[in-house]
């Protein structure tokens, strides 16, 4: 049979330099100081039993199954609890011993139903198994005495089931939520026969657990065990990958049975990830085989006709016939594509190389331009390098975090996880947010400064806090002098002292008291080692570039970069949005971000892909809507995007794609995108290919195929065909191919390969001659650029003001459970947290409005207006609303307008002025919303969705 199991070591690593010497049963081995005799014993060949022991959390010495003898110690010490000492002589199996775990074991077992043929867990259960180890052969104390057989099991998480009766509360599960997770969900209460697991005072679903799973896989029994597996049996085989969801790239066992996942556990070699989930990647994947799935191509002449299921020959060349056509028509640049976030790299560079190659333009970008755009451009300009400057094991090392603009808990819960123990172990915390976060405030855990600021003035407090480091004589002046440009740091020095960078003239703007921007300041440059995490509440603004720009000067003036537990963190949003941007999918960027005007690019890719290329770039995504509604832009690619529901001023979007003639998607399930297209490529889920994904931390991971591509084809097979139908071949067996090219073709690829990867895990780029296993943090010596360039930020304040039409600023987000569109988060049991956008708002505005909690308010801009449900809140600042976009139906995007970044466009997200009226009904535009979405779902043919047609 095979076993789900990995070596467990028993107790964690030591990371002491120092070694100690031991005799494990007559065997010699050395250690670091601080292991346990458990672990050694492993080093030495020889398993010791253990029920409350694994190797993801610090020993407790509860169960004593592991106890061993030690020579010159009275007693039997727990070898999980025992260090290692030099000259230490362990026997692990004695008469004695072996006799007290029996013992240990019938007590458990006396206590346990003898379920184990029917038991979900049977054959992958450590208390099965250690019945077996210590020999038990019959039970003296029966099975007749009291004991817990008949407590109730609670099913109500949708994921896992809680089953007492099996458990043996050795805690793990508890500690596994504590440490790990840091969510403390989990208590032991009660004494002695009495003690009982409980998840508070409710069942699991109501409960503050968050459904990460990582007390599932802590389990040494069946208590806490998937419904899949329930459902489905143990698996036969196993395949490693990497989440397909957001930027912390986690790594997965993809357990599975036959082509079919049973569960997705997080693979404790996982670099980004060590061994835990968050609620998505462990159980959110049930939309891969989702109903909804569209599995063949089809085509249409117009958006209202009916879908027609054709075969992948006939899309593929209607598709190509009508870019020939509308180019023919129009011309050469009257077409374009967009690449996806969620797809590989390779698929990624394949869809960008189309567009250069085979379009013959420059008409390409990808939907980080409605996110990180600015983090590319800011980084670029001042570090020379358009990513984060390190990986996420940095933040141990970590003594302030600054987070801004970020939300670590429900956008990348996992690497919040790391944030939460690192802060309880003492590291101090600055927010910078309007809305209180949750890591403003969880168990253990409180910042010491939450500068709770108004929407669109992260310019203005990160100047002051600047003003505070420069004018306190608190700048890293040798640092500087060593690493930066003197001159532009003269400038900005002088720059940021003046008064009306202040924190004390800036309070009224920003709405942070100067005392607190005093203290927040003081405590980051103060620390050992800070560092700056931020996501979407930096880009997402007018001010966005300049406000990345703000936040790695601030780190250069503090001497916090180019080592570790410090650095520019961006926190990426989708899966592989580092990785799309590195492939070249800006319209001004060939892959390895080098620009289209420059010729000696140029010229290496035109020898490789054997095509002229445009010097000049191509048109942005807003730039497409645009031209699209001009009319000289007439057809769109848009590989696994569904910009319809992203992309901000819905309307304007609609009107974009309305305009087009024919327009070509590429997705998994018919995404509101899709609604408006004219031929429609069934997409792959990153369960039916081989690949890659690149993270926040610029980590390169494989994606593994573990299943044949439901549609037939996986998206990189598609493009492929596609170019081929255009008349530019493309000749690749296998994406490892692709990422062969990649690698010739781009300076910080070049170590990059398939066969690497496989040896390593996962590379961090660059991977190349002087870093052949790939950079975990960046700009060690100097900068990329050479010397850091301080820019000048001023603050401007954004156009959208908030007038007495439109009194209040909403601000958007992400919650844990649900996904960007929702598009495969909304397939998911996850809906049971979030079946729809919520609007927050703060008991003052509400209580102003006459709105009531629950109540269905109208949110209103000059863009337009759509209608959710209101939820009075406390975490909102007084004049500020807030709601997410997961849901179609609910349209925020109806609301957001056209402003966008100085220099990226990335849309201003997170500041629309907007008035909230009670007692609403649905929109105008969620009716016509929900009439076009239906009619449009009733155009596809039942046989397309069940893959049975042609
Ligand atoms: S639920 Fe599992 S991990 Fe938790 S105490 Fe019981 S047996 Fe141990
Ligand atoms: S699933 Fe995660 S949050 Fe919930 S109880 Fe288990 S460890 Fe805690
Ligand atoms: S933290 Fe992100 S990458 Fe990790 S499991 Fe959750 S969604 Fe997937
Ligand atoms: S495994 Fe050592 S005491 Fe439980």
């Amino acid at each position: 049979m095979y076993s789900n199991k990995v070596l467990d070591h028993g107790t964690p690593a030591s990371s002491s330099a120092q070694q100690v010497s031991v005799q494990i049963d007559g065997t010699p081995v050395t250690v670091p100081a601080g292991t346990s005799v458990m672990r050694a014993a492993i080093d030495a060949g020889v398993k010791i039993p253990k029920l409350c022991a694994t190797d993801s959390l610090d020993a407790f010495g509860s169960c004593r199954l592991c106890v061993v003898e030690v020579e010159g110690r009275k007693g039997y010490p727990a070898s999980c609890t025992t260090p290692c000492e030099n000259g230490m002589k362990v026997k692990t199996q004695t008469p004695k011993v072996a006799a007290l775990r029996k013992n240990v074991m019938e007590l458990y077992i006396s206590d346990h139903p003898l379920d184990c043929l029917t038991c979900p867990a049977n054959g992958n259960c450590e208390l099965q198994d250690m019945a077996g180890v210590v020999g038990l052969r019959e039970v003296r104390y029966g099975y007749d005495g009291e004991n817990h057989l008949q407590a109730t099991k609670d099913t109500s998480n949708p994921y896992f089931t809680f089953d007492p009766s099996k458990c043996i509360v050795c805690s793990r599960c508890v500690r596994a939520c504590e440490d790990i997770q840091g969510t403390f969900a989990l208590t032991v209460q009660g004494r002695g026969f009495q003690s009982k697991i409980a998840s508070g005072p409710t069942d699991f679903l109501h409960s503050e657990c968050v459904s990460c799973g990582a007390c599932v896989q802590a389990c040494p029994t069946a208590t806490l065990m998937e419904k899949s597996v329930y459902e489905q049996g143990q698996p036969d085989h196993a395949v490693v990958t990497t989440c397909a969801y957001c930027g912390v790239g986690c790594a997965f066992r993809a357990e599975m049975k036959g082509s079919e996942v049973v569960r997705m556990v997080p693979h404790k070699d996982g670099k980004a990830n060590h061994g835990h989930s968050c609620v998505k990647g462990r159980f959110a994947w049930g939309y891969a085989t989702h109903p909804d799935r569209i599995k063949k191509p089809m085509i249409r002449a117009k958006i209202t006709d009916p879908w027609r299921e054709v075969s992948w020959n006939e899309a593929i060349a209607h598709a190509a016939s009508e870019v020939k056509r509308i180019q023919a028509k129009y011309g050469r640049t009257s077409v374009g594509g967009i690449t996806s976030s969620r797809c590989t790299n390779e698929e990624t560079f394949l869809v960008q190389k189309l567009v250069r190659a085979g379009f013959g333009n420059n008409n390409v970008d990808t939907c980080a331009r409605v996110c990180h755009s600015p983090t590319g451009y800011g980084l670029k300009q001042t570090l020379g390098e358009s990513a984060g400057t390190q990986d996420f094991d940095s933040v141990e090392h970590t003594d302030c975090m600054i987070v801004i603009g970020a939300n670590p808990t429900d956008g990348h819960p996992v690497f919040a996880s790391r944030m939460k123990q690192r802060l309880r172990e003492g590291a101090s915390l600055i927010v910078i947010d309007p809305r209180a976060i949750d890591l403003v405030r969880t168990p253990h855990v409180e910042a010491a400064f939450h500068l709770q600021l108004k929407p669109g003035t992260n310019v203005a407090v990160l100047n002051a806090l600047a003003h505070v480091v420069v004018t306190e004589g608190l700048a890293k002046e040798s640092y500087i002098a060593e690493r930066c440009e003197p001159e532009a740091y003269a400038k900005w020095k002088a720059f940021v002292s003046l008064p009306k960078n202040s924190p004390e003239a800036l309070a009224a703007e920003t709405g942070v008291p100067a005392a607190a921007i005093r203290g927040a300041a003081r405590l980051y440059a103060g620390a050992r080692n800070g560092a700056i995490y931020y996501g979407l509440g930096v880009t997402e603004h007018s001010q966005g570039s300049t406000t990345v720009m703000a936040i790695a000067n601030l780190a250069m003036v503090t001497g916090n970069i180019g080592r570790p537990g410090v650095g520019v963190n961006p926190l990426r949003g989708q899966n592989n949005v580092q990785g799309s941007c590195d492939m070249g999918s800006f319209p001004h960027e060939l892959p390895g971000y080098r620009h289209v005007s420059d010729d000696a690019t140029r010229a290496l890719f035109e020898s490789v892909w054997q095509r002229p290329l445009d010097h000049e770039p191509g048109l942005r995504i807003p730039n497409m809507f645009d031209a699209a509604i001009d009319g000289s832009f007439k057809a769109l690619y848009v590989q696994g995007e569904d910009i319809a529901q992203s992309d901000p001023d819905t309307q304007h979007v609609q009107k974009a794609l309305e305009s087009l003639e024919c327009l070509i998607v590429q997705d998994i399930f018919l995404n509101e995108t899709a609604k408006y297209a004219h031929v429609f490529f069934p997409g792959s889920s990153f369960l039916e290919k081989d690949g890659t994904f690149t993270n926040a931390e610029r980590r390169i991971s494989p994606v593994r195929k573990v299943m044949p591509p439901l549609a037939g084809m996986a998206d990189w097979e598609v493009t492929v065909a596609f170019a081929q139908a255009l008349g530019y071949a493309m000749h690749y067996a296998h994406p490892r191919e692709i990422m062969a090219e990649i690698a010739k073709l781009t300076p910080t690829f070049t170590g990059v390969s398939y066969e690497k990867l496989e040896r390593l895990g996962s590379i961090q780029w660059p991977c190349n001659d002087e870093a052949p296993t790939g950079t975990p943090y960046m700009h060690t010596q100097q900068f990329v650029r050479g010397k850091g360039r301080f820019f000048l930020t001023e603050y401007v304040a954004t156009p959208e003001r908030t007038t007495r039409k439109f009194p209040l600023i909403l601000t958007t987000g992400r919650i844990l459970s649900q996904y960007n569109v929702g598009a495969q988060t909304r397939r998911t049991a996850n809906t049971v947290w979030h079946d729809a956008d919520v609007l927050e708002i703060h008991p003052h505005d509400a209580e102003q409005r006459g709105i009531k909690d629950g109540e269905l308010v109208s949110l209103q801009s000059r863009k337009g207006e759509t209608a959710l449900r209101a939820v009075v809140t406390e975490r909102m600042q007084p004049g500020v609303v807030y709601t997410t976009f997961h849901h179609p139906e609910s349209g925020v995007n109806v609301v957001t307008t056209e402003n966008s970044d100085w220099a990226t466009n990335c849309p201003e997200y997170k500041v629309t002025a907007v008035q909230v009226v009670a007692h609403a009904r649905q929109s105008d535009w969620q009716h016509r919303y929900e009439q076009f979405s239906d009619a449009q779902e009733h155009m596809v043919p039942k046989t397309a969705v069940r893959g049975e047609g042609r």
